[in-house]
């Protein structure tokens, strides 16, 4: 689908992407670069890296990749810098490497529940502090009189609850709160947004495919109000928003893109009725008074 944002939105801008080379973050790394940024990529595989940035280059991308673990202190700080080195400069960090799988609270072992954590949430936090001094305002290579932008991919399965992802729900709640608390404080000492996109299910994602695998009944997921199956794209358009001049003024915001799904309550009474029902409940509650005297109303 063509992109209803100008070309030029990102012009001149470098990104970092945490997982960029898959999935939401191969997509929103292809959109970044379609307007105008830069884009390092960072993951676990090679193949995986360099498949992306061979498909970025022949796009006319600048890209690079850099193998690296986001659960490592050494690998955070080693690519953060080399993209730096290479580019220049880093305008925007997007964090949405994750780990996920479906297992009963009682049957996750601590490692298990740990893992998610150590990826999604301290991952999220160790690369948010190792860009820090390049994203400030007077950062290295900074030409802007702004300082960068952070955004970190979560979820909105936390904002409830959701059945076999204890540790999935606990990460995700986790990068919301670190998304609101630097907000506040890179917002305020360094001119840094810090906003959040929280999606629904993707279509075509390992998450999607961990998550709610084809083993499960179809037959369930229509029985939900509003479920429907988002695209890469979604996300990836509304990372471009919140990266662009348009979200200038947007900091600390966590966007759902879910298409309202976690809103989602069955209906349990059928639109016709609800007038029906609720006249004849008022007429019946003013022909039978509560009994409290007037003067106490
Ligand atoms: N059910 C229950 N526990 C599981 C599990 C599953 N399906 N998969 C892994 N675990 C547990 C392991 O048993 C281990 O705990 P233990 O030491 O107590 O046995 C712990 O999690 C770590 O597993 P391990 O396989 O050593 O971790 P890893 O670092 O190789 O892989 C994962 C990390 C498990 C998150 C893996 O799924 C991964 O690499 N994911 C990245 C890709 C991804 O999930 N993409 C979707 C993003 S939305």
């Amino acid at each position: 689908m063509e992109s209803p944002f100008n070309s030029n939105a990102l012009r001149g801008k470098v990104a970092l992407l945490t997982g960029g080379g898959s999935g939401i973050g191969f997509e929103i790394s292809t959109q970044f670069g379609k307007h105008g940024a830069s884009v390092a990529i960072m993951g676990r595989r090679r193949n995986a890296l360099d498949g992306a940035v061979s498909a970025l280059t022949s796009l006319g991308i600048p890209a690079v990749g850099f193998e690296g673990d986001v659960r490592k202190l050494e690998d955070a700080k080693r690519v953060v810098e080399a993209t730096v080195r290479h580019f220049g400069k880093l305008d925007i960090l997007v964090n949405a490497a994750a780990g996920n799988f479906l297992a009963a609270a009682e049957d996750l072992s601590p490692n298990g529940f740990k893992t998610v954590m150590d990826i999604d949430t301290v991952g999220t936090f160790t690369m948010c502090h190792e860009a820090l001094k390049y994203l400030k305002k007077d950062g290295p290579g900074k030409t802007a009189s702004t300082g960068g932008l952070i955004l970190n991919i979560s979820a909105t399965l936390h904002y409830t609850a959701a059945w076999y992802q204890i540790h999935v729900s606990a990460a995700k709640a986790g990068i919301d709160a670190l998304t609101r608390n630097l907000a506040l404080e890179w917002g305020t000492d360094y001119d840094i947004r810090v906003n959040g996109i929280a999606p629904g299910p993707i279509g075509d994602t390992a998450g999607m495919s961990k998550l709610q695998p084809d083993e499960i009944n179809n037959n369930t997921r229509e029985s939900i109000p509003l479920y429907k199956l988002g695209e890469k794209w979604d996300i990836a358009m509304a990372a471009v928003y919140l990266a662009s001049d348009a979200g200038k003024y947007i900091n600390g915001s966590i966007l759902p893109v879910d298409g309202g799904l976690w809103l989602s309550r069955p209906r349990y009474l059928a639109k016709d009725d609800v007038k029906k029902v609720s006249r004849s409940v008022e007429k019946r509650s003013r022909a039978a008074p509560t009994g409290i005297p007037t003067s106490k109303l």
